[in-house]
């Protein structure tokens, strides 16, 4: 596997294997890989001929800066598992090297951060934008690839592509779950024994909901989902929402076209946890 710092590495290696007619897949991530992480380089390998995964702990979607000192670093480890799955180009830029002196810039999001993790975490989904388009610029993906845990940035790149007319195909991955139903996420190797026993609770609540959308109105499903997460000290919920999947705009009755999608984010202990689930009613 090729490793690279300077963003003009990663240019190069991406233009030269398109110069060979090549198909490149791109994974962005922030490091802290987990078999999640490991399905999504497995989709871009089975679709492109040349995979490139960029490990970058953004300041920019950190809003909280103890968030961000106490984000999972592993570099040894996930070179590791990089090699084991087969990728073929880690990029792992330095802040200075990645925004090269050019200033953050504000994208229309659509709407589509104005609630969930918009409201909890102000200028997030900014910053995220920012990093992927830089990541973007420099690794010229044919398809770039994101997991559907994070199911509103997920809709937030969707919508900035399609409206800035970004070359780049985006696709999204099923989230890997534990046995037990907790969403794989680097954030889960911060949990203590007690805490990583109540995060299973956030599945529950979720299959909560799914279970009472069959039979009663968004409301109702939502105070399922409540109640399963209620009765836990160390669990303290940031939002529980249902909304449509298309616009992500809170439910008051089930949409017409019958796609809606429950979104968490809650914290378990010190530690913020975001799952979804998608409800077809
Ligand atoms: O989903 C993530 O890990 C990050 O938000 C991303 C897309 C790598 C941007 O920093």
């Amino acid at each position: 596997m090729e490793v690279f710092s300077a963003p003009q590495e990663a240019a190069a290696w991406s233009a030269n294997a398109r110069w060979k007619g090549l198909r490149v897949g791109f994974v962005p991530t922030m490091g802290a890989l987990h078999a999640g992480h490991a399905s999504l380089v497995g989709a871009a390998l089975r679709t492109c001929d040349q995979v490139v995964v960029s490990i970058f702990v953004n300041p920019l979607q950190f809003n909280d800066p103890e968030d961000l000192a106490r984000y999972p670093r592993q570099p040894r480890t996930d070179h590791e598992l990089l090699e084991q799955v087969g990728c073929h180009a880690l990029f792992m830029p330095s802040e200075k090297a990645l925004f090269q002196g050019l200033g953050k810039r504000t994208f229309d999001l659509g709407g589509l951060d104005t609630h969930w993790e918009g409201p909890d975490r102000p200028g997030h989904f900014q910053g995220v934008v920012n990093v992927v388009e830089r990541l973007f610029l420099y690794t010229r993906p044919d398809v770039a690839y994101f997991g559907e845990k994070d199911r509103q940035q997920l809709a937030i790149i969707r919508h900035v592509a399609k409206e800035l007319h970004w070359p780049e195909r985006i696709v999204g991955c099923p989230t890997l779950r534990e046995p037990d139903g907790l969403a794989m996420s680097s954030r889960n190797m911060r949990l203590d024994p007690d805490e990583r026993r109540s995060a299973t609770l956030l599945h529950q609540a979720l299959l909560a909901v799914e279970t009472a959308a069959r039979t009663s109105p968004p409301a109702s499903a939502r105070e399922a989902g409540l109640t399963v997460l209620a009765g836990d000290p160390l669990v303290h919920v940031d939002h529980l929402g249902i909304a449509d999947a298309l616009t992500l705009e809170p439910l008051v009755q089930w949409p017409a076209h019958g796609s809606a999608v429950v979104l968490l984010a809650a914290r378990v202990g010190a530690v913020r946890l975001i799952d979804n689930l998608s409800l077809r009613l």
